[in-house]
């Protein structure tokens, strides 16, 4: 049978990380839906990526509202199916102990860092099971070791790496694999706006994860599903030698 092209999508693409993931994936001949909320960064960042002979398709909008979801899969539907989901899209929600938290913000932390997920998800699975197609949730190292001040950040990615594996378990029969990935410590927006008076110019930028993405889209996604990797780990099997 005639396979067709291959499709991801990548929510917080216009920047950051996500942009990273998406070039490494156009560069591997994918076609891609990008979401952000802010419109004319996520379309530079689309017709970048589209230069390289993907067909790309722009979403923006906040990835807590459903219809935006729903926008996404549509137009993966659209290119023709779904091989690869990322969850990447994430807000801080405030650095600062817990003492001063305004614990109703957690309406909004969980919300967009494990709730939106796990509802895009739940709306991709039918086209990612037709292709036996991989869901990508990005963590961080403050979902296991707690870091004053980065409280709700943290249990809303320890909530989403249970959720992950769960779904790992879950959606096996089906066909549909779930990773876990913390990318480290990356000079980005997020990462600034963590540490607003700190010169971070010594973090590696997001582009030191490439080498883990071609691995891991190298890999069988049911050989690696309910895995968690650490894309910077100094002993990982994706690094090359020196
Ligand atoms: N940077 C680090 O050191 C670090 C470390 C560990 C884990 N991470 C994780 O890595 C991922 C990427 O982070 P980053 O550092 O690349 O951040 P970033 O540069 O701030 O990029 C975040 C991206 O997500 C989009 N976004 C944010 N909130 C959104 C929402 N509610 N709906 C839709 N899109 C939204 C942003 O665009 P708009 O603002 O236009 O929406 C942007 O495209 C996140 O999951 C983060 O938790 C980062």
């Amino acid at each position: 049978m005639h396979r067709s092209n291959r499709v991801a999508i990548v929510t917080g693409a216009s920047r950051g990380l996500g942009d990273v993931i998406a070039r490494v994936l156009a560069r591997r001949g994918y076609d891609l839906v990008v979401a952000a909320r802010n419109r004319k960064p996520l379309q530079d960042a689309a017709a970048s990526l589209a230069e390289r002979g993907s067909t790309v398709v722009a979403v923006d909008g906040d990835i807590t509202d459903a219809s935006v979801r729903a926008r996404l899969v549509d137009a993966a539907r659209g290119l023709g199916g779904l091989d690869v989901l990322v969850n990447n899209a994430s807000e801080l929600g405030g650095i600062g102990p817990l003492m001063q938290f305004d614990v109703q913000r957690f309406g909004r932390v969980f919300p967009v860092n494990a709730g939106a997920p796990v509802a895009l998800v739940q709306l991709a699975v039918p086209l990612l099971a037709e292709r036996r197609g991989l869901i990508v949730n990005i963590t961080s190292d403050a979902a296991q070791a707690a870091y004053p001040g980065w409280g709700p950040y943290g249990a809303s990615k320890a909530a989403l790496e249970l959720l992950t594996r769960t779904l790992a378990l879950e959606l096996r029969d089906r066909g549909v694999s779930a990773v876990i990935v913390d990318p480290g410590d990356m000079r980005t927006r997020m990462h600034q706006e963590a540490f607003p008076l700190d010169d971070i110019s010594d973090r590696p930028l997001p582009e030191v994860t490439v080498p883990f993405w071609n691995w891991l889209f190298d890999q069988t996604p049911a050989q690696v599903s309910g895995e968690r990797f650490a894309a910077q780990a100094g002993d990982a099997r994706w690094l090359q030698p020196a």
